[in-house]
């Protein structure tokens, strides 16, 4: 039995039928071809099918995809806006935090989302906040500095756009 379900996904409507057992990673990444959140452990233990619904992360391995109808996903796809890649994204790139690239979209989503709710963390706090997420390729260094060098980028953005306010 096929479910309609309708929702928003990095920005755009789509209306796609599922099964009731379908999980939302196989719908992004088989149905809508959305390749960025990867499919790793499919048990919840690594981090690397991390998106965002309605703004909080989430595991796409875990979820089911009935259970976004009516609301809003996010994926690595849909962070940059205008082609212009977001800050963690570009720092990721600087400071060489991606070897294989598997874990990556799962660390990105997590740090852009914790530079919004604290855009002046520590290293202990980065550390923890991805604490969810493996990579078995860069030993974290980088993706730690990246993360510090986004917040401080970031940072400074804000208080240019201020002093221009
Ligand atoms: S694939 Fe979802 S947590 Fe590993
Ligand atoms: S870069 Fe390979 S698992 Fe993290």
């Amino acid at each position: 039995m096929k479910i309609p379900i309708h929702f928003i996904l990095n920005g755009e409507e789509v209306s796609v039928e599922v099964e009731p057992n379908e999980l939302l990673l196989n719908l992004l990444r088989e149905k809508l071809g959305l390749t960025g959140p990867k499919y790793v452990c499919g048990i919840g233990e690594c981090g690397a099918c991390t998106v965002l619904l309605d703004g909080e992360p989430v595991l796409s391995c875990l979820t089911l995809a009935v259970d976004v109808d009516g609301h809003e996903v996010t994926t690595i796809e849909g962070l940059a806006k205008d082609n212009e890649l977001t800050a963690v994204q570009k720092a990721f790139i600087e400071e060489a935090a991606v070897q294989c690239g598997y874990c990556t979209p799962g660390f990105i989503i997590m740090i852009d989302k914790l530079l919004k709710e604290n855009p002046n963390p520590t290293e202990e706090e980065i550390r923890e906040y991805i604490r969810g997420n493996l990579c078995r390729c860069t030993g974290y260094v980088n993706i730690v500095k990246a993360a510090l060098k986004a917040a401080e980028e970031l940072r400074k953005n804000t208080s240019l756009i201020k002093i221009k306010k």
